[in-house]
């Protein structure tokens, strides 16, 4: 066998910038020895989620280590594998997964401290070791582009839906989704395969069009309709419904207000992001939680098992994740950062690196 990396390139975020500045490119990253339980992977393809530009801007609200390689979401085949590593060989195609150390139930103190491109160092390079425990193997249906989109992206919006006992998302349901990006597309790609009904939101009069494309059976534009939860609720009534099943909440304090209009006695409301920004600005709570007779529910990513159930689900009903028209090579990964952060992207930004 030819011999094996010791460095790699990827880059690496200095906090300290505060801007996408802080982004630089670092051509000797170590490629630790492979333990026995180790694989060595060579990424093809990152995705970009708000988290990573969220990051570098220090928007983000959770701890970030100083200098870490971004990004928690990519694909890539397997180079080598350490000496007890049973179920994945050299050649196989594998998603690290979001969470290093998650295999099923509920992300516990340990498990949330093994996420990447944050606490621990991300996908943003050539090559990386990882733990067995932490790669899934893929179905080959998905490109390695199609592949990089799914470890925090598709399957928050999995979890979202189907995460919760007894309100598992059903045929016939009501979905409301917010904006275009990748969690609120993945939710509405899923819900439609399921023969479920979808209110999709967005500020942008060219993505109505796309939306309605994938499916959504309503769009609305919520800086046109600032009250689009309360449209979205009259609509769903109109078609013999009682409001939306399930909402996928992307936009935090400045959209749970709407979000609490539009959702169904009993329905549930993932609490997901923030990309409305504002933290603190509009306090909805309490009050509005029991009026609207609702569950709110905050998630965070999922498990290994729910990402394995995903797989099988988008095989089966031939989900394909939508990628965005504009692909970025490894050395304009900062172009691929502007680019998501000016919003005017439909489907996931992606990142392919060279051999
Ligand atoms: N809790 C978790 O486990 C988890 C996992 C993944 C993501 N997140 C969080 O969820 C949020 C979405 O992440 P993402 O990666 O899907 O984002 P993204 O792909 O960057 O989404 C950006 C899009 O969101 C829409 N948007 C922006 N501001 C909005 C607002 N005020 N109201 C409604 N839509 C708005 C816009 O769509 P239009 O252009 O169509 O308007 C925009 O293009 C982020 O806050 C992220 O940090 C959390």
């Amino acid at each position: 066998m030819a011999s094996l990396p010791t460095t790699t390139s990827g880059y690496r975020i200095d906090l300290t910038a505060g801007s996408f500045d802080g982004l630089r490119l670092d051509e000797t990253i170590p490629v630790p020895e492979l333990g026995a339980r180790d694989v060595l992977i060579t990424l093809q393809a990152v995705s970009l989620n708000y988290r990573d530009i969220a990051m570098p801007l220090r928007l983000y609200p959770a701890y970030t280590k100083e200098d870490v390689v971004p990004c928690s979401d990519g694909s890539g085949i397997v180079l080598a594998v350490g000496s007890e590593v049973k179920a994945l060989k050299a050649g196989d195609k594998v998603c690290p997964t979001f969470f290093q150390d998650f295999e099923d139930g509920y992300a516990t103190k340990e498990s949330r401290a093994t996420s990447l491109g944050g606490l621990n160092d991300g996908v943003l390079r050539k090559h990386a070791v990882f733990n067995e425990k932490g790669l899934i193997k893929l179905p080959d249906f998905l490109s390695a582009q199609e592949a990089s989109t799914l470890p925090c992206a598709a399957l928050t919006a999995w979890n979202a839906l189907f995460g919760v006992e007894g309100r598992a998302l059903k045929p016939g349901h009501w979905v409301l989704t917010q904006g275009s990006g990748g969690v609120s597309l993945f939710a509405l790609l899923f819900a439609k395969a399921l023969g479920a009904n979808v209110v999709a939101t967005t500020g942008e009069k060219s993505k109505e069009e796309r939306l309605k494309d994938l499916g959504a059976d309503l769009v609305i534009n919520y800086r046109e309709n600032p009250t689009w939860g309360l449209t979205a609720k009259e609509h769903i009534e109109k078609q013999g419904g009682t409001g939306a099943q399930h909402v996928i909440e992307v936009g935090g304090e400045t959209t749970m207000e709407q979000s609490l209009k539009a959702v169904a006695p009993e329905g549930l409301i993932s609490i997901i992001g923030f990309l409305g920004g504002g933290m603190g600005e509009r306090k909805t709570g309490f009050w509005d939680c029991f009026a609207s007779a609702c569950l709110v529910r905050g998630v965070l990513v999922g498990s290994k098992k729910q990402f394995r159930d995903m797989l099988s689900f988008m095989e089966e009903k031939g989900v394909r994740p939508v990628v965005d028209e504009k692909v970025f090579t490894f050395e304009k990964a900062r172009e691929a950062y502007e680019y998501l952060q000016a919003q005017k992207f439909f489907g996931k930004v992606v990142i392919t690196i060279p051999e």
